[in-house]
């Protein structure tokens, strides 16, 4: 009998959080930052999607090739910077020798920047939302993100 509770739940909760981690919404072209004002290890943390409020989102050269990073060496990327658990900044924390962005200061979850910010320990179930990038000459824009950010149900139009 418990065995089959247990099948009842997972088949109902798998199918929304697959969704939710695979989805990946496009915006309009915004400009970041210029390759050559992006110095290493040094996040520049900007608004994204909407322009203007808080920064809630961060952009960093990491100096490490990683998944869905641009630039010459495959090391730039971007992230929303909300913790995915229950919602902490994490500006601030980003750990320039393991290139994670944690411990989050409110549960520890610690998001690797090299793997897309998948989970590497805490609470959080989901990794971080990451910003997808597109590099012309020297200017940086992004143009969408991958992944649900943390207290909205749909990412915003
Ligand atoms: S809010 Fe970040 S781990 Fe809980």
């Amino acid at each position: 009998m418990l065995l089959g509770a247990t099948t009842v739940v997972l088949s109902c909760v798998a199918p929304l959080n697959a969704g939710a981690r695979l989805k990946t919404k496009e915006y309009a072209k915004k400009y970041i930052i210029s390759l050559h004002d992006l110095k290493a290890n040094e996040p520049f943390y900007f608004s994204y999607p909407e322009s203007g409020g808080s920064k809630n989102s961060f952009i960093v050269k990491l100096q490490e090739k990683a998944a869905g990073g641009v630039g010459e060496d495959g090391d730039i990327v971007a992230f929303n910077q909300y913790c995915t658990h229950m919602g902490a900044p994490l500006e601030g924390k980003y750990n320039k020798v393991y290139k994670v962005m944690g411990a989050c200061p409110m549960h520890l979850s610690t998001f690797d920047l090299t793997r897309h910010g998948m989970i590497v320990s805490g609470h959080a179930t989901e990794p971080l939302p990451q910003v997808v990038l597109k590099v012309e000459g020297d200017d940086i824009y992004a143009v969408g993100i991958s992944g649900l950010m943390y207290g909205y149900r749909e990412n915003p139009v």
